[in-house]
This record gives C-alpha cells, structure tokens and sequence, in this order.
C-alpha cells in the first residue's frame, strides 16, 4: 500500500491544497490552431517586456555558469531610486509569489492569524494555512454596490481586526476583482491596525491605479511602520516568465525576513531585466495608456452583450456571466476557438470569467469567438439580473 507522506507534513501543509493554476496551457498551445492560442487568463501583459530589458536579459547570457548577485545589488539600486526608498528596505524575491508566502512564513502562526477580505487573491489563504495561521475572511461588499461591487469592505476589516492578527493581507488594486482603495481608506485600516499587526499591501496591479486620491501606499511607509508594500515585474514590465518581485517594507522587517529567503533566489537574466525595465519609461507609459484604453473599451463590448463588468483600475476585468452554467458554456465555447480565459469558481465566483485586456486585436478576437458561442449556444445573458440562460428555457 503506498505510504501517506502527507501525514508526516506540518498540519497546515496536510491541509492544504496547492495553487490552481487553471487551464493546462501548454497543453493548450499544442493543440491550437493556424492562429495560435489567445491567452487572456494570466493578467500577463500583451506588450511584453521593454526592449531595454531584453538587451539587459540578453547580456547575462554568457554568463549562466556563475550564480547571480545573492544580494541584488543593481536591481535594487534601481528599485531605491524609482521608489524613493534606501535599499535597506528592499528585498527581491522569486516573483512576489515567493515574498507573500515568505511574509506568512515568518509573521504568522498558530497564535497569529492572518486577516483578509473574501474574493482576496489566492495566495493569501495558502500562505497562511502553509505557516499553520487561522485565516479570518472578511465579508466583501455586495455584487449590488454601485461604486466598488464585490470590493473590500475597509470599515468591516476595521472591525474584524484584533491585536492578535499577526498579518493582514489586501491587493490594491484587487485580483480578481479589480475594484480598489483609495488613500485615505487604507490610511483608515493602517491606523486601526495594532503596532503588532503588520499590513501587506500587494501592489502587482498598483501601476495601473489612476484614478484621484489613490496613491501607492509606498509613500506611507515611514508614516506606518507596521505597513509591508510588495510589486511585481510580472504584470505591467511582462517579465512574468523570470519571476521578480520585491517586497518594501522597514529595514527590521526585512532584515529578518532575510533570515528564510534562498540565497540566490532571484535569477541573474531577472535581476538584469528587471533594473532595465524601470529605466524603460517610454515603455511603461505605452503600456498603462493602451491597457486603460482597452480595458474601457472592452468593457462596453463586454457590458453591450449582457455581462456584468467589474470597474477595473487593472489589467484585467472580472466578468459576472449571470450563471455557472453560462460560464460553463463560454468557457468551453472560448477554449474550441483557441481563446483562454480564467474560470472563478476557485475564488468563490462561479459565474464569473476573468479575462486579460489584450491589444486591440486580441480583444476583437475574444469578441468575435464570444459572439460566435452566445449565437451557437443560444445563450441570452443578462448578467445584471443574474440571469444567463439559453433563450426560451431559463428564467
Ligand atoms: C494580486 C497579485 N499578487 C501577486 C501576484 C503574483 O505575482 P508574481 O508573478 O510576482 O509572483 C499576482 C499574480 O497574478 C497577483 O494577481
């Protein structure tokens, strides 16, 4: 009989379920026709990377024999100056991915639980059932709210909070649902919080934040010391594929978080790539334009057919198709015609499909394949009413 490995874990690995990374997409590739797979479930971007970062990438090529800079040295002189920041309140990671479960590792645990709001990004609950923490789910704001549907709710976090909570956990702004904070909201929680909780503020999306009175919490730091903000080069630099985030916070927290991170854990092609990117200003600004455009116009089209579209300060919008089934319908429908979205029944969201704003072409392709299912199916979405039933049969 095989042996159950699982029973020798820690109790909150035996409990865990590892990160659903959705559909097979390699898979997906292979199978895909002349016009190649369309890829808008990652929240990757469809500008790619800088050209400066590529040279940057290119140059660490010769070198892969030698392990990279364990203390990240250029990346994080670069990342002091974009920020404002002394680089003794840096530290890089694997992607953020890696931070957040890092931040879990050592400030969480049996007496520390971590507080967070319902429709968070997944990583929160892993990271905090992997450090063997409570996890506390706040209520989110109902679908129904006319400004932020289905966003946090910051005056019941307020009221949740307890001096024991060793983390709270938010992205602003959110995935999945793109909705966000404003300043003077997360200034409301950082002062609620006790000087023993400490405040992860998630930045991956925070670039694409425009939108008056929100800021990035970066320029809060000094004023909270309690207050860890982390970006990501994976969304608006598209260096998702290398893995770099970083994580900015006091320089007593991350001198022990330092404690638990891999030596050489962010890669030398990463560390190159992500220092140029930053410098790559003309880049950054086209990417933030089209996406914001895009996004918008997506949204009417998205909205014109039925779908309840989520306001978005991100590159994504999360779409609420009415019912499981419709999303079942169109999930499948999109995946015949080589078109990848992401499913939100692992976020507690199953009527809703999370789709990546692409370049102008990719979202008229996405359409045009969303057309061609609603007409075969005979779906009739109205997603406001949430209701998407084939027509003559449902409600
Ligand atoms: C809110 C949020 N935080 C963090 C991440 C992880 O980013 P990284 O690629 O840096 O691990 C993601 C990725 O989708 C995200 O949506």
């Amino acid at each position: 009989m095989a042996r159950d490995f699982a029973a020798l874990a820690s109790p909150g690995i035996r409990g865990l379920a590892s990160y659903d990374p959705g559909h097979d997409i390699v898979a997906l590739r292979h199978r895909a026709g002349e016009h190649g797979l369309l890829e808008l479930g990652g929240n990757e971007s469809a500008w790619g990377p800088s050209l400066l970062a590529l040279a940057a990438l290119r140059s660490e090529l010769d070198t892969l024999e030698l392990y990279p800079d364990p203390r990240g040295g250029v990346l994080k002189h670069a990342l002091a100056e974009a920020f404002g920041v002394g680089t003794d309140r840096l530290l890089l990671g694997n992607g953020t991915h890696e931070l957040l479960m890092q931040v879990a590792q050592v400030f969480a645990g049996p007496q520390r639980p971590v507080l967070v709001s319902r429709y968070c990004f997944a990583v929160y609950p892993l990271a905090a059932q992997a450090a063997n923490a409570r996890l506390d789910v706040v209520e989110a704001l109902p679908k129904e709210h006319p400004a932020q549907p289905r966003g946090h709710d910051v005056e019941a976090m307020i009221a949740a909070l307890r001096p024991e909570h060793g983390l709270v956990m938010l992205a602003n702004p959110n995935n999945p649902t793109g909705t966000w904070l404003s300043t003077a909201q997360l200034e409301r929680l950082l002062s609620a919080a006790g000087p023993d909780t400490l405040v992860v503020l998630d930045e991956a999306y925070g670039e694409f934040l425009n939108q008056p009175g929100c800021e990035s919490a970066l320029g809060l730091l000094r004023k909270y010391p309690n207050l860890l903000v982390t970006r990501t080069f994976s969304k608006l630099h598209g260096l998702a594929a290398l893995r770099v985030g970083v994580l900015v916070a006091d320089p007593g927290i991350v001198t022990v978080m330092e404690r638990v991170r891999e030596s050489f854990n962010v890669n030398s092609p990463g560390l190159a790539a992500a220092a140029a990117a930053l410098k790559d200003t003309a880049h950054i600004a086209t990417v933030l334009h089209e996406t914001a455009g895009n996004r918008e116009a997506l949204a009417i089209e998205l909205r014109e057919r039925g779908g309840f579209v989520h306001p978005s300060q991100t590159n994504f919008l999360l779409v609420d198709f009415g019912t499981p089934e419709a999303v079942a319908t169109i999930d499948r429908g999109l995946l015949a015609r080589d078109v990848v979205v992401r499913p939100m029944r692992g976020y507690g969201l199953p009527s809703c499909l999370r789709i990546t704003v692409g370049k102008v072409e990719q979202n008229a392709r996405l359409l045009m394949a969303l057309d061609a299912v609603l007409a075969e199916s005979g779906l009739h979405l109205c997603a406001a009413a949430g209701t998407g039933s084939v027509k003559g049969t449902g409600p």
